[in-house]
């Protein structure tokens, strides 16, 4: 069943019944400010980082789901409704919500009145707009009660939901004609507050939640609502919020727009106060009148969508299935800029108060999103390489509003430093801009540590050779990209944390999975450093390349597949030996995309047994069989039920690797099968089971050996966007960034006839027609490049400014 439809012309998901499966959620913001908003208007906003500087509540995990947000409630008669639907409940005459590219529509309509609001966050603003219009369709005149509400969240998350004995005393509000201030611990060490404003005269007003809603009530039915009657309450402590009255009349056919807006300031020491004890609003009302009027709110809108346009001009495609464009055209690329500016911190899974910027997350994430913010793609490069150790080790995670790596969520996952290498030779190819090579980059934030870029990706290669295991494997350390397969960790305590508890010491402990990686981007080293003229470097490299190689070929092949590891007592894990899962999906994405062993067979009987073992419906899962005990030297993946998270689900970022792994064979009709079973747009028609949002990538899908096989959990942040995205884009259509050009290799299913991308490349724009005449799945006959063919596949670098065609033919 579906709960809503496509509408690619907009670039819009329409969800038409405010029922969904669960909160079906949108992002606004595209870089210092951010809220998450769902189809019934629940959700939060922040500045920056969604622990420190919160500011508006969420409820996580409450009953019912989805509680707390930026709610409007309309009182026409004994009526009270929402036009989200939420939090009232009430039975609208018609309901749609718009999430759309960094913006969110909800419209609803009850008795012959309807509510339009829209949400968006201007460029470079720090305060989110929400422009609700209302209508009178009916043929009689309406009187309207308007009343709006948030919550304020006493700033830092996490201590907002914990430490009440100090919090019910701190909140602290001011109100001036229609704005509402909220400056709890303005007073002391916070150079910052929050307001709520409208551009109308209000008639009244409330900022105290137990007044406004009466203390046994839900948001669902307010008493200052229910009555028709504010409080103009003023908060002392307990829980500050902003509700506006205003009374509308509208007659027949007429229809008026408030501009709510929710902003952030910060001030200078200096320049706190206007006079003793109130707050300098001078920042706040140069906000305010900024958007003060519709007109001023649409041309900030339109310059949103304009931004949005020019974002996701830069590839397109055209195939003969509407649903890969748009995965393509739109939602993968939008989610691909959602995980660059969110990473792993807020969604309706990530609280915002645990985990924030992942060193190897974001890295990954880069190669989603580097072709449209170039330059914020190479700052990134820079804030993910200073939290870097001088042995090449990291921080696990950075903060985003401090950008010092975090420790409590600890570290030694020894994949992590492997992928600056990714990041960074991904940003070259797709820029040409060498230079960040040559930058002076800190450890540890350390700026009396700073080294060159380069010699960051040189202690990131180094420390796999410098830490190797008895087999001549790398040592895995906490865990390598499965955090959860902590093969020092010997926990037998409930309350120890998987993710920082180390009981051995670890050198023993060998991961095929970081073998594959070192194979796959210490070749990339290699070339790098051709590239840049530095022979000696690369050929010393290339020995300990060499020598993984031969590693993984003579200790890491159980006969039909892979290895996964080898465990902290020389055991084999992901073995035809073992009595429960045999085999692991990471070893065979890595070592195949290396192409170990091609020669030997090696490469297609891994695939092979990949398909056999760990396909199924929904998707290639992680392992099999699912563990179904706590096996204490495997850690937090045995703690999984089967079928679920890292033990046997379907977890989404790992299935392109197979799929790339499928095109260095040429397995066009088999990537692309794996690519459908999990693109979201694909899954529209299941929703029901399917649970999540059918507009991006969940981190997780339940697998054949869970209880409800196909349900998806942990929507938005998740490797998986920039993964799917990649491998459809470079390998399945095959159009791949390379030092001198754009190389054209697809990999697609045979019957296709072709299809069409247009990408901009170093700032000429390539018009891509494949043609596939013979039906093949691999293989480039012929490229001919603005009429004249050219040797190879590979296209040089043409005129910046200009368009090209490029027509390719397949056979
Ligand atoms: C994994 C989770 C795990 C968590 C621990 C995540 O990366 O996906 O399964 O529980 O790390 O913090
Ligand atoms: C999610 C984490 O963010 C990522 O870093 C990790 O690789 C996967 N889970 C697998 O455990």
């Amino acid at each position: 069943m579906k709960y809503g439809y496509f509408d690619d012309a907009n670039r819009e998901y329409v969800i038409t019944n405010p029922q969904t499966p669960y909160p079906w959620i949108n992002y606004l913001g595209n870089d210092d400010f951010f809220s998450l908003t769902s189809n019934t208007g629940g959700g939060y906003t922040f500045y920056k980082d969604a622990k420190f500087r919160r500011l508006t509540r969420y409820r996580y995990n409450n009953v019912p789901v989805d509680n707390g947000g930026k709610y409007f409630y309309i009182k026409d008669g004994d009526t009270v409704w929402s036009p989200g639907w939420k939090p009232v409940k009430t039975p609208l005459d018609s309901y749609e919500c718009r999430h759309g590219m960094s913006y969110s529509k909800i419209k609803g309509a009850k008795n012959g009145v309807e509510a339009e609001v829209l949400q968006f966050i201007p460029l470079g603003f720090w305060g989110e707009v929400l422009k609700i219009q209302l209508k009178n369709n009916g043929t009689e005149a309406k009187k309207l009660k308007l009343f709006s509400f948030i919550e304020w969240c006493l700033w830092n998350a996490e201590d907002d939901n914990a430490n009440f004995q100090r919090n019910f005393s701190t909140g602290e509000v001011e109100i001036e004609n229609s704005v509402i201030y909220h400056k709890t611990e303005f007073k002391e060490r916070r150079n910052h507050y929050a307001f709520y404003s409208v551009n109308a005269p209000i008639q009244g007003y409330d900022t105290d939640r137990e007044t406004f809603l009466g203390l046994y009530n839900d948001f669902d039915r307010p008493d200052a609502v229910m009555e028709g009657k504010p409080r103009n309450t003023h908060a002392h402590g307990w829980s500050p919020i902003a509700s506006h009255y205003i009374e509308v009349e509208l007659q027949p056919g007429e229809a008026k727009d408030f501009v709510f807006m929710l902003g952030y300031v910060e001030v200078t020491p200096e320049d706190k106060w206007e006079s003793k004890s109130i707050i300098n609003k001078r920042p706040a009302k140069a906000m305010i009148a900024k958007f003060d009027t519709t007109e001023k709110v649409m041309a900030a809108y339109n310059e949103l969508r304009a931004y949005w346009d020019n974002l996701l001009g830069k590839i397109s495609i055209k195939s003969n299935d509407e649903r890969l464009d748009r995965m393509v055209n739109i939602w993968n690329q939008y989610q691909c800029m959602v995980t660059f500016n969110m990473s792993r911190s807020a969604s309706f899974f990530e609280s915002g108060i645990g985990r924030g910027m992942g060193f190897r997350d974001s890295n990954q994430d880069l190669i989603g999103f580097v072709h449209q913010i170039p330059a914020r793609a190479r700052e990134r490069i820079f804030d993910i390489a200073s939290t870097q150790f001088e042995d090449g080790s990291c921080y696990h995670q950075y903060q985003p509003l401090t950008k010092k790596g975090n420790a409590a969520i600890g570290g030694d996952f020894n994949d992590d430093p492997l992928w600056l290498i990714l990041s960074t030779t991904e940003y070259i190819k797709e820029t040409g801009d060498f230079s960040l090579l040559d930058e002076m980059v800190p450890f540890d934030n350390d700026e009396t540590k700073a080294k060159t870029h380069f010699e960051h990706l040189k202690i990131s290669f180094y420390f796999t050779v410098n830490n190797l295991g008895p087999h001549g494997l790398p040592l895995i350390g906490r865990a390598d990209w499965n955090d959860c397969l902590n093969l020092n960790c010997f926990s037998s305590d409930p309350n120890e944390s998987f993710q920082t508890t180390g009981n051995k010491k670890g050198r023993t402990a060998e991961s095929l999975m970081i073998a594959g990686l070192f194979v796959v981007y210490g070749r990339e080293f290699i070339k790098l450093c051709k590239q840049i003229g530095k022979h000696d470097e690369a050929a010393e490299a290339q020995k300990h390349v060499d020598a993984m190689v031969e590693a993984v070929k003579a200790h890491g092949w159980d006969g039909e597949w892979y290895l996964r590891a080898y465990d902290y007592f020389g055991r084999k894990v992901g073995s035809n030996e073992n009595e429960e899962s045999k085999i692991f999906i990471e070893s065979q994405g890595w070592c195949t995309m290396a192409e170990i062993g091609k020669e030997e067979g090696m490469v297609k009987k891994s695939l092979d047994s990949v398909k056999e073992r760990l396909d199924c419906k929904y998707g290639i899962v992680l392992n099999n069989p699912a563990f179904t005990k706590y096996y204490i030297e495997y850690g937090e993946i045995s703690t999984y039920p089967a079928g679920y998270k890292e033990n046997a689900g379907i977890f989404c970022h790992n299935n392109p690797w197979i799929m790339i792994g499928e095109t260095m064979i040429g397995r066009g009709d088999q990537a692309y099968e794996y690519y459908t079973k999990i693109a979201p747009a694909f899954l529209e028609e299941i929703s029901d089971l399917h649970k999540v949002e059918p507009y991006v990538y969940c981190q997780m899908i339940a697998g054949k050996d869970a209880f409800k096989p196909g349900e998806g959990k942990n929507s938005w942040l998740s490797g998986t966007a920039a993964w799917n995205f990649y491998t459809i884009v470079q390998y399945i259509l095959g159009v791949k960034p390379d030092y001198n050009g754009l190389s054209i290799n697809p990999c697609i299913p045979a019957e296709w006839d072709g299809f069409e991308m247009t990408r901009e490349f170093r700032g000429a724009q390539y018009k891509i027609a494949v043609k596939n005449p013979d039906h093949v799945s691999k293989g480039v006959k012929q490229v001919i490049v603005n009429g004249a063919p050219i040797e190879g596949n590979v296209v040089p670098m043409l005129e910046a400014g200009k368009t090209h065609n490029v027509e390719v033919i397949m056979g």
